[in-house]
């Protein structure tokens, strides 16, 4: 009854307003960026995904609203369980959606939808007992024993029509329910696609469509994005022999690397169709994310067949309702990942990453470097000090430099604080706005070590080091972060480079704020700035010349 009266509150208000709406949630690319627009307005999603099983009691999610907010996200992750919205087939029962999207409206929370349909994490655990249940209706995949798997088969027309239809019913909800207040801003399809612990399916239906030719369209795609293809799949198919028709194997070499392809095709086309059914009825922007390889894995070894980056251009061939592709960072590789994701004009997004310390580095590092559209750690409500209060600081950072985020994304003057790897002691160089900037990292102080005291005990938690800098002026850079020291000099030959002052501030209601000048010790005297280990700071600094 309560869930009832929800759903129709929220219709009224969502139909009523849908007439007037603007715009929905939508992707606008403007110069080098692709922006996130929401209610008329930029986005930046300072995220965090709920554990998977979260969402399925409104009563076991309450009590972590206040805590979302304490934590300065302003959108949530969470995902919508096939089983759950439509137990007997046909038909649908909402009062989970409705119950989320009242919550989060209460809690001026936004939220990305994740569909738990066909495939989660490879396994169809999410499908309903009626698909589950009739396996003659809806065909598993088969490993290269003959044995089948718990893993709907991307081959058949059945399982793919039963995931669209109820996919499709969401989506006409939620357009129903949000098409003005646009709480939803987002959806993610499936969850991290993939193939194991074969590299492809080995179901009759697989085995013939892989000893066929490969289907023209794809063919043409490579043909014609030749030279921005991936280099892995540029790679595979010149080394074959660039040939522009055959089977899989006579086109991409065979092996498990010829299998991957054909299996990214088949799991594209797919959720192509799913994905197009949703967006016939409220096309909100869509994606696609991929559980990453470890090293040395090889296909059949890790979910195959995904999302990933080598095949970005099959998945963009044959799923292009697809908005984009996105990682799961859970690895300490984040540079290396983000660079392979922000690559050829995909937009990066990161729905899932490690909920540790360097989460807060770690998202400011993909704002200012890749432009991210948002960033959000894994399983948030269980987030546990020190990681809580760093992405606390982290985002309230974020929140405070938004309007200066989002004037300098795709303009060549922002860039991320990082090490490359954990381990890499190396400082990073940076060039920006005519100074070669040197930025080297200090993570080992606790939180109760701020302001530089005693910064080098060993026997501390792992703090994470690094931020962002933003070229604001001639001469000028504000940058934000923890645990980073940099200096500068100009790039003119015959210069040298002086700093005229640093200041810690911070801005309210867009404006900055001074909190103090840092003139003497903090910069070591004029040698350079300082970003503090153990806690977030803002900085800006003026730079002079002189011979
Ligand atoms: C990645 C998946 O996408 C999530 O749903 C969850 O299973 C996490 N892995 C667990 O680490």
């Amino acid at each position: 009854m309560k869930t009832a009266a929800i759903a129709l509150a929220l219709a009224i208000c969502g139909l009523a307003a849908a007439a007037q709406s603007p715009s929905l949630p939508h992707l606008r690319r403007e110069g080098g960026a692709t922006q996130l627009v929401v209610n008329g307005r930029p986005f930046l999603i300072r995220g965090g995904e709920l554990g998977n099983s979260s969402a399925s009691n409104l009563d076991y999610l309450a009590p972590f609203w206040q805590r979302f907010r304490a934590l300065r996200l302003n959108t949530i992750l969470a995902p919508v369980y096939w089983d759950l919205l439509e137990p007997e087939e046909g038909t649908f029962d909402f009062a989970l959606v409705d119950g989320l999207v009242a919550a989060a409206r209460k809690h001026d929370i936004k939220l990305v939808l994740l569909w738990f349909g066909t495939w989660k994490n490879s396994m169809s655990c999410y499908a309903p007992a009626w698909v589950k249940k009739d396996q003659r209706r809806f065909p598993r995949s088969v490993d290269a024993s003959g044995r089948s798997v718990e893993i709907l088969s991307p081959f058949s027309p059945a399982n793919r029509d039963a995931d669209a239809r109820a996919f499709a019913a969401l989506m006409k909800h939620l357009r129903a329910i949000d098409g003005e207040p646009q709480t939803v801003v987002m959806v993610q399809v499936e969850n991290e696609i993939g193939m194991i612990p074969d590299a492809r399916d080995h179901s009759e239906q697989a085995t013939t469509a892989f000893a066929s030719a490969v289907p023209p369209d794809l063919i043409e795609f490579l043909v014609k994005r030749a030279d921005s293809l991936a280099p892995e799949l540029r790679e595979r198919w010149h080394s074959a022999g660039a040939k522009r028709a055959g089977t899989w194997a006579d086109v991409f070499g065979g092996g498990a690397a010829a299998e991957e392809i054909f299996m990214a095709w088949h799991f594209a086309r797919f959720t192509q169709h799913v994905t197009s059914a949703g967006k016939a009825e409220y096309p909100l922007p869509m994606f696609v994310n991929a559980a990453l390889i470890r090293p040395g894995y090889q296909p059949g070894q890790y979910p195959s067949a995904g999302p990933l980056p080598h095949l970005i251009d099959v998945w963009r061939a044959g799923a292009p309702a697809i908005d984009f592709i996105a990682p799961d960072i859970y690895f300490p590789t984040f540079v290396e990942w983000t660079r392979r994701y922000g690559r050829g004009g995909n937009p990066l997004f990161i729905p899932e990453a490690l909920r540790g310390p360097d989460a807060a580095v770690n998202a400011l590092y993909a704002f200012a470097e890749h432009d991210a559209l948002g960033f959000s750690p894994f399983a948030i409500e269980s987030i546990g000090e020190p990681a809580a209060g760093l992405l606390a600081a982290s985002y309230d950072v974020i929140e405070q430099l938004t309007t200066l985020i989002l004037a300098h994304r795709g303009r060549g003057t922002m860039a991320g604080l990082i090490q490359e790897h954990p381990d890499n002691r190396q400082p990073q160089q940076i060039r920006l706005n005519g100074y070669a900037l040197s930025a080297g990292f200090e993570r080992s102080a606790p939180p109760s070590l701020a302001d530089g005291a005693a910064a080098a005990s060993s026997t501390a938690t792992a703090m994470p080091a690094g931020g962002l800098v933003i070229a604001t002026g001639a001469d000028e850079f504000l940058f934000a972060g923890i645990g980073v020291t940099v200096t500068f000099a100009a790039t003119e030959p015959g210069w040298q480079t002086g700093i005229l002052s640093v200041e810690e501030g911070r801005f309210v209601k867009g404006r900055w704020q001074n909190v103090r000048w840092l003139n003497g010790d903090e910069t070591h005297q004029g040698r350079h700035l300082r970003l503090v280990p153990g806690r977030l700071s803002i900085q800006r600094i003026k730079l002079y010349r002189y011979r």
